[in-house]
């Protein structure tokens, strides 16, 4: 089938971050697959909106509140939502036409991929996805690729594997590189050769730890498998999965705060290429400030200051409430840190990393957090509980959806379906559409489909 712009199928595709970014850049998303009916329903309702007209918006809108995710909404946070969305009802084309499959990932087949989309193998440009990060997080339980949730890598492989697209783009969090998993290694006595063991032998070996694996090269029965618990295992052992498959790999850890989010958030991209194609990553377009005496740095490197929290969310700074003292900080209500991470942040610079679990408890603090409260959330390394000391009052307001929204650079106009719990987590899951767009332009690039990156990066910004 003939199609203006390059196909994607999308993966794993939570709230659609990814997908907003990489259409943004130009790809048409095809089908978008994902387990979860929160995350569905928010692609659904966005999908409704496309088409709805203005006459249509209030019936659409007393549903939605009618629904009981949204039962208790304030008459504030409900009018917001109705005016940020209503007020851009035209020119929405987000997923337009794109297949959502709300399936377990584990049932969902190739055949049935291409069929939905109308593609046949080997035409699609781009598969693109972020398998939960839950096992890698290096906030989660560091059980890299040993768990269930961990191993959903491999349907992205599969997937890979058999429709065979242009293009991958895989996306995680940076604790890949990091975690420790214990790496097998085959040495054949016979061709000298060392590899790595395939994840299924890996997976063999694990229960079976005497089991003989072939080489892979010469096929011999005699190899020896060594073993080493390395840092960032995870990583090569998904990379050599994809490299399995022939295509051409590279990765590397991108921050938003460096495209202009306003948001310091650091990603794990691996992008690969079946027929060998050059890729070059984006040049970040901003960068850390350095303070007004060194202020020419900016002008060396032609970057512009990260964002900060205040310019990003309110317009010339001010919160809703007026201007905001210089004592108000981004706080993460009761959320207990290490004593070496902080809980509250600073309004002039980019925001920490909004986790799924800590969107929901964002907020600003506009007098500051006191000591005692500061002290009572950082205890680990201290030994201590938060109960161990009495609650200290800390005014404070909830950052709303469209504030969280604007931290991960999603469009002010993107409907999100579900509980506040979920809509946070759904927002804390995704990646930031401003980075997803220079990388899906960079692919671009490299497939020629744009003649200039630095053209669709500035555009970007
Ligand atoms: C890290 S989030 C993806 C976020 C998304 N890329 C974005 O930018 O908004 C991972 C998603 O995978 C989904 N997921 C988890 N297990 C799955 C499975 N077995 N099949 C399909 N989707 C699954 C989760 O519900 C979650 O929405």
């Amino acid at each position: 089938m003939k199609r203006h712009h390059p196909s994607l199928i999308s993966l794993f595709t939570g709230a659609g971050g990814l997908d907003l970014g990489l259409e943004q850049a130009g790809f048409q998303t095809l089908l978008a697959n994902e387990i979860g009916p929160h995350a569905c329903e928010t692609l659904r309702q966005n999908q409704v909106l496309n088409s709805l007209k203005p006459t249509e918006f209030d019936a659409w809108f007393a549903l939605q509140m009618g629904q009981r995710c949204y039962k208790g909404t304030n008459e504030v946070l409900s009018e917001e939502l109705r005016s940020r969305i209503r007020s851009s009802l035209v020119d929405r084309s987000y997923l337009r036409g794109a297949k959502i499959v709300e399936r377990d990932i584990r049932a969902l087949s190739a055949s049935e991929i291409l069929e939905l989309s109308g593609s046949r193998k080997g035409d699609v440009d781009l598969i693109a996805g972020g398998p939960p990060c839950q096992p890698f997080s290096r906030a989660g339980k560091r059980e890299a690729v040993k768990t269930d949730t961990g191993k959903l890598f491999k349907d992205f492989v599969r997937l890979v594997d058999e429709v065979r697209p242009r293009w991958f783009l895989f996306e995680n969090v940076k604790g890949l590189t990091l975690t420790k998993a214990p790496l097998a290694r085959i040495h054949c006595r016979v061709c000298r050769e060392t590899n790595l063991v395939k994840f299924e032998d890996w997976e063999l070996l694990q229960v079976e730890a005497e089991k003989s694996v072939p080489c892979y090269r010469c096929g011999a029965q005699n190899a020896s498998v060594s073993w080493e618990n390395k840092s960032g295992g995870s990583l090569d052992i998904i990379l050599q999965e994809f490299a399995n498959l022939g295509y051409k790999c590279v990765h590397t850890i991108l921050n938003a705060a460096d495209f202009g989010a306003p948001q310091l958030r650091e990603r794990l991209f691996i992008v690969g290429s079946r027929d060998g194609e050059l890729f070059e990553w984006p040049s970040p377009t901003h960068g850390k400030s350095h303070g007004p005496s060194q202020a020419t740095l900016f002008d060396l490197n032609d970057l512009q200051p990260w964002r900060g929290v205040r310019e990003a969310l309110w317009l010339n700074g001010h919160w809703k409430y007026g201007a905001l003292k210089k004592e108000a900080v981004l706080w993460v209500k009761n959320v207990v840190r290490p004593h070496d991470e902080p809980v509250t942040w600073h309004l002039d610079r980019p925001s920490p990393t909004i986790g799924a679990h800590q969107g929901a408890k964002l907020t600003i603090a506009p007098i500051g957090v006191p000591e005692a409260q500061l002290f009572r959330q950082q205890w680990h390394s201290l030994g201590r509980r938060q109960g161990d000391t009495p609650p200290v009052f800390v005014e404070h307001e909830y950052l709303t959806d469209l504030e969280l929204l604007k931290l991960q650079t999603f469009p002010e106009n993107w409907y999100l379906f579900g509980t506040r719990m979920e809509r946070a987590f759904q927002i804390g899951n995704a990646v930031p559409p401003i980075l997803a767009r220079v990388v899906g332009a960079a692919i671009l690039a490299a497939m020629g489909r744009v003649r200039e990156l630095s053209e669709v990066q500035t555009k970007a910004v």
